[in-house]
Order: C-alpha cells, then sequence, then structure tokens
C-alpha cells in the first residue's frame, strides 16, 4: 500500500513527545496519531473488567473502537500504570501493530510513542528520540497536571511524581518486545535546557531536510 513520509517521534514519559508530535504534524499539514492512547485504553478496559481471565488485554487490543479511544479517563495514574503493564504483552502489541501502520495514508503522518522507529516504521523517513532528565520530566508532568510549586506537599508529590515516571521507564525500557530505545538512524534531542518552541524548532528544521532529499 502506499504511504507518505513517516516522522517516528520516540522517548521516555513526559519528555514532550505528543507536544512536538503534535505542532509538528500541524505546521506540516499531516495527520498526527498518539500510539500511547492505544495502549492506555487497553489498559482502561482491564481495570474495568476487574480480575476476569476471561477478558485478556489482547481480547480488547484486538476490538478497540473510537469510543474506547475517546474516553476521558484514560490519564488517571491507574490508567498509566495499567498501559504499561499491557505494553509488555506480545500479543496486545501484536493486535496493535495494523492499527497504527494503517493510519498512515498517502500524505504520511506523525506518530508518537516508544517504538514507532524501531517497530512500527523501522523505515521512516524521519525519526526523533526526545529526552530528558528524570527531574526535569517529573517537573514538566507535574506542571501540566496543574501542580503548585508553593503548595505544602509540592515537593512530595514531585517525588512520587518522578519515582512513577523512573518506574515506567525502567519497564518500559527493559521488557523484551519492542523496548524504549532510540532507533540508530534517529536524531536525539536532548531537551533538559530548551522550551517547547525550541524543540519544534530544531525537529521541524530536521525534518524538512530529510523530507526534501
Ligand atoms: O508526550 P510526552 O509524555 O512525552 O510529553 P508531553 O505531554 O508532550 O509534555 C509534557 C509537558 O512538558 C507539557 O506540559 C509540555 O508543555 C511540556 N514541555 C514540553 O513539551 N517541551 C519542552 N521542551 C518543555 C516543556
Ligand atoms: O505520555 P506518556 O509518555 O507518559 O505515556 P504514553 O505515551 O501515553 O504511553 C503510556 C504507556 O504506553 C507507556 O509507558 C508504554 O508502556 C506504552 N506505550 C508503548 O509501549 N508503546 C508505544 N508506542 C506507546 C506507548
Amino acid at each position: 500500500s502506499v504511504r507518505g513520509p513517516v516522522i517516528a517521534v520516540d522517548g521516555p514519559a513526559a519528555a514532550g513527545k505528543g507536544t512536538l508530535a503534535k505542532r509538528l504534524a500541524k505546521a506540516l499539514g499531516v495527520p498526527y496519531l498518539d500510539t500511547g492512547l492505544l495502549y492506555r485504553a487497553v489498559g482502561r478496559l482491564v481495570l474495568d473488567a476487574g480480575d476476569n481471565p476471561a477478558d485478556p488485554a489482547e481480547a480488547f487490543a484486538t476490538r478497540l473502537t473510537p469510543a474506547d479511544l475517546a474516553r476521558k479517563d484514560l490519564r488517571t495514574p491507574d490508567v498509566t500504570r495499567a498501559a504499561s503493564e499491557v505494553a509488555a504483552q506480545p500479543a496486545v502489541r501484536e493486535a496493535l501493530i495494523a492499527t497504527q501502520r494503517s493510519f498512515v495514508g498517502p500524505e504520511g503522518a506523525v506518530l508518537d510513542g516508544r517504538d514507532i522507529g524501531t517497530v512500527i516504521f523501522p523505515d521512516a523517513e524521519v525519526k526523533l528520540f526526545i529526552t530528558a532528565s528524570a527531574a526535569t520530566r517529573a517537573l514538566r508532568r507535574f506542571l501540566q497536571q496543574g501542580g503548585d510549586m508553593q503548595a505544602p506537599d509540592a515537593a512530595l508529590v514531585l517525588k512520587e511524581t518522578q519515582e512513577a515516571l523512573s518506574a515506567r521507564d525502567l519497564a518500559d525500557s527493559q521488557r523484551a518486545v519492542a523496548p524504549l530505545k532510540p532507533a540508530g538512524d534517529a536524531l536525539q534531542i536532548e531537551t533538559d535546557h530548551l522550551d517547547a518552541d525550541q524543540v519544534l524548532a530544531q525537529a521541524l528544521a530536521y525534518a524538512r531536510e530529510r523530507l526534501t532529499r
């Protein structure tokens, strides 16, 4: 099937992948897919089903609907943990491959996740790996979720946020199938000292250069 250019945006939690991917897609005029949402939706359905072993995560992954992906409760801490757990199951990942590949039409697309440049589109025209230190990423997620640095419990919440992010990064990096790691041919952007505009400028310059070759 004919597909346009793919821009893969991978990296650890709260590095700014989604923010960048959305803005890249807008600047280039192509569709955007947040692949983390697929794993979150499966995690949500697993939690809803309780401990019923008759409903394996793979079954949910196979019959995900647009309504499952549109749910508003996909970013709670329990769903985030469940997403990472189901994401380690090879059958779940396998079931979500076709959805991700068929998303890309003739105009191309931007996809963000963990394995876009390594597994889903190893031949992607543009591969970006977005990183930042664990402390920076924890602060970004804390502020994104409405955290207040002046609140009495700010230090504690920040510490818990960083622990949760680090635990998830470790699990995502160490799983046997499609672990989080940069593709050999990815441009890595270390964003500790860059704001979202600066990251976009670097990524867009690189993407335009690669895409006009
Ligand atoms: O998708 P991912 O989990 O990698 O991160 P995100 O949700 O796109 O970004 C987390 C937060 O970091 C958002 O509130 C962004 O506005 C902020 N941020 C960023 O995306 N890029 C920077 N260079 C600095 C902050
Ligand atoms: O926004 P954040 O980086 O915190 O998480 P996300 O991108 O929504 O991904 C949630 C979880 O889904 C990750 O911790 C991974 O375990 C899993 N995931 C994955 O395995 N492969 C992808 N392509 C995207 C997400």
